[in-house]
């Protein structure tokens, strides 16, 4: 591959000039009944990170498309010091694939665990006419960049490939059948008594 490949390209913009560092200390008022911190306190940060990297990228107003699975690894404590790394990783016309880290750091053993790490797609849209808007493309100047690039690149298509393997599939599902099978799951199928 030639390195400057693409790099002339006007009003392109390098990953490192978006990239985010947020860091927020999680306070009593931030747990949940469990008195660890509640999973939607870490999103509700992803998301802000996520959407601070795509607007710096793009200049723009953008929304929030969609979140991929995000698993938790560990639990985060209250008293923890949380650190997100947040990065473009690819862009298309005007959506952003942005890749978050979530590290949780505990000051008395010194020591950070690695709570879970997720892809948000953000969408740059334009505030009069609220259609998706063109975004700057990306700079990429290193290998693991290229690299997360191309994987970012696949994880649009894959989802592309089973949204519509699922649309498919839903609307060939035999529920009679189905709800014969359900007698090996862990439900009670009792419509009857409902409707009474
Ligand atoms: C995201 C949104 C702007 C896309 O609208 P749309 O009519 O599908 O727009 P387009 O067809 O022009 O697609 C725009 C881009 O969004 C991407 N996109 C659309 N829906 C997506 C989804 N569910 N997941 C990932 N990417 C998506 C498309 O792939 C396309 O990417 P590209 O331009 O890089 O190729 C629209 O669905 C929206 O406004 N959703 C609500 C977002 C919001 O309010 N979020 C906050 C929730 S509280």
């Amino acid at each position: 591959m030639n390195d400057l490949q693409g790099c002339d390209k006007p009003n392109f913009r390098s990953v490192k000039s978006s990239q985010v560092v947020l860091k927020e200390l999680m306070i009593p008022s931030y747990a949940n009944f469990g008195g660890k911190v509640h999973g939607g306190i870490i999103l509700s940060l992803m998301d802000k990170i996520a959407y601070t990297c795509a607007a710096t990228h793009s200049r723009s107003y953008c929304v929030t498309a969609s979140v991929d699975s995000v698993d938790f690894l560990s639990p985060v404590e209250v008293g923890e010091l949380v650190t997100l790394f947040g990065s473009v990783n690819y862009v298309g016309r005007s959506s952003m694939e942005v890749g978050i880290k979530v590290l949780s750091e505990d000051f008395k053993l010194g020591v950070a665990k690695h709570t879970n790490t997720s892809y948000f797609t953000m969408v740059a849209v334009d505030e009069a006419t609220r259609k998706s808007s063109p975004v700057p493309g990306l700079i990429l100047e290193d290998d693991i960049e290229v690299k997360r690039f191309i994987w970012g690149k696949f994880r649009k298509q894959y989802k592309r490939d089973y949204q519509a393997r699922f649309n498919s599939l839903s609307k060939t599902i035999d529920f009679d059948q189905e709800i014969k099978n359900l007698q090996n799951e862990n439900c009670a199928v009792n419509i009857a008594a409902a409707r009474e």
